[in-house]
């Protein structure tokens, strides 16, 4: 089994004269000014949880764009600083952006092009030639800033995400000796879905600049090369891993990210919460049942149905009115994009529509908070309290949630309901799987996880915590740099 150890040594001995750098969107640190001053916050979820564990290990360059209102106050000259706060084991190295290449490359062709693009939920994608050009203009200038910093060094540069689609062709053009691996976390679409996007071309040519490219899931991989197939002549290798493209050979890899195991199970045995205060201070009262949803406020999440099964649960099951609460949390995301803030009122409207069907005056069933939580420890309180932990996801790469809540979890009260939809699920084939379109089949779902034997349940989360614990994020790490530096 990897660990933090492994992974270390993992690093010095293979990588050896190369400088460590990833580069991603979303810092996992923002400094904002508040009236007691500056405050350092760690945004909530995501793939920037993984990228800041392996950022310590490797005691690299993470370089990320600036968001928060006090990020440039704290930088050196190079715009860097050292994190975390207290530990300084790795160098934060800030882009800061306009407001226009915010608007046009963030909220613009990263969130209303390729967000929609790569998952199958029906939002349409915009095409606008004014967030193509940004799009470019900021993956130029974040390859710069990779490219000045690297001077006449060796290194190995990890790009996360559909953000930075054209870099690693940048960055392979600049002729330097650095090795380039790029995960995508998001899913790949088919090749009749991706056609449709204007710029097609220019996002898989810039993609193929990588050593490595890879997705959580075969079929997302495969996408991928059914994409190349059709729209570059590029030479594709008999098992489809291996791409040519103007002889540059690319790897595609299916690499799906496991979490910390240990880290959590850490996290989970430092405080101890009590049951009955804990509902009682959130809901009012004591509550036999908590259902859970741990999702940020996006369409991809299912938070719609997710609602409807709930509802349909009472209806079918009114002996749990009083006896089950939801709670969600859902901090806003991306507000400024208008399908955002739709799909944040159609859920809020939804919620109080369950909650005025089912209210007894002394108990409502829908509770959220649309604020992220502070300090990544408290999201296991819930995880732990939680009787089912709800996942559904019309569309996503993995689904980090699902996972830390099957480590989390009380393993004889917590049962996990999973949208099929999910990368995840392939790893976690002992929860109870969905398809979130399907209403019925989730307020069943939801029954029967409230009602499973408890001996049942942890057999259940036993064997995927096995898994998780095997396949963690170490694990995944070292895979990842080993295919990107070796053939
Ligand atoms: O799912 C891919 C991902 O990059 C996650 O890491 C993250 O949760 C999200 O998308 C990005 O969110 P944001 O736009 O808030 O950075």
């Amino acid at each position: 089994m990897s660990n933090r150890d492994s992974l270390e040594k993992y690093i010095r001995k293979n990588l050896k004269d190369r400088s460590f750098y990833i580069v991603t969107n979303r810092e996992p640190y923002i400094h904002n000014k508040t009236f007691e001053g500056i405050e350092v916050t760690r945004p909530s979820g995501g793939a920037h949880t993984l990228l800041e564990l392996i950022a310590r290990v490797s005691q690299g360059t993470y370089i990320a764009h600036g968001a928060g209102s006090a990020d440039k106050q704290v930088v050196d000259k190079n715009n860097c600083i050292k994190m975390p706060p207290k530990e300084k084991l790795f160098t934060l190295k800030r882009v800061f952006l306009s407001k226009k290449e915010l608007e046009y490359f963030y909220y613009g062709f990263t969130n209303q092009t390729l967000w929609p693009l790569c998952h199958a939920v029906f939002v349409k994608p915009e095409f606008n030639p004014l967030w193509w050009e940004s799009y470019k203009e900021v993956n130029r200038k974040f390859a710069q800033t990779v490219l000045d910093d690297v001077g006449d060094k060796k290194a190995f540069v990890w790009v996360n995400d559909y953000h930075f689609c054209l870099l690693p062709q940048m960055l392979r053009e600049s002729g330097k000796d650095i090795k380039i691996g790029t995960f995508w976390h998001i899913p790949w679409p088919t090749y009749e879905i991706f056609r449709v996007n204007p710029w097609a071309k220019e996002l898989l040519i810039g993609l193929l600049g990588s050593d490595l490219l890879a997705f959580h899931r075969g079929y997302q991989a495969q996408n991928f090369v059914q994409s190349v197939q059709r729209e570059l002549e590029a030479k594709i290798g008999h098992e489809q891993s291996k791409i040519v493209y103007k002889e540059h050979l690319t790897k595609i890899e299916n690499l799906e990210a496991g979490i910390d195991y240990q880290e959590i199970v850490d996290l989970n045995n430092k405080g101890k919460t009590i049951r009955r205060s804990f509902m009682t201070k959130l809901f009012g009262m004591d509550i036999p049942f908590l259902i859970l949803g741990v999702d940020r406020l996006d369409y991809t999440k299912g938070i719609i149905e997710r609602l409807k099964m709930i509802d349909r649960f009472f209806e079918k099951h009114p002996e749990y009115i009083e006896k089950v609460v939801y709670y969600g949390i859902m901090p806003q995301s991306r507000f400024h994009i208008p399908a955002y803030r739709a799909y944040a009122k159609n859920v809020t409207d939804l919620a109080e529509k369950i909650n005025w069907k089912y209210s007894t005056g002394r108990w409502v069933p829908i509770h959220y908070t649309l604020n992220g939580l502070s300090g990544r420890d408290k999201v296991f309180q819930y995880y732990k309290q939680a009787n089912v932990c709800l996942v559904t996801s019309l569309d996503d790469g993995m689904n980090l949630v699902a996972k830390e809540y099957v480590i989390a979890c009380d393993a004889e009260k917590g049962s996990l309901v999973l949208s099929k939809f999910t990368g995840a699920s392939n790893d976690l084939r002992y929860s109870t799987l969905i398809n979130p379109y399907n209403i019925e089949e989730g307020a069943d779902a939801i029954f029967k996880a409230l009602n499973m034997d408890p001996k049942d349940r942890k057999i259940r989360n036993l064997k995927m915590r096995k898994e998780l614990k095997e396949r963690n994020i170490y694990n995944w790490a070292i895979r990842f740099i080993e295919k990107t530096l070796y053939e």
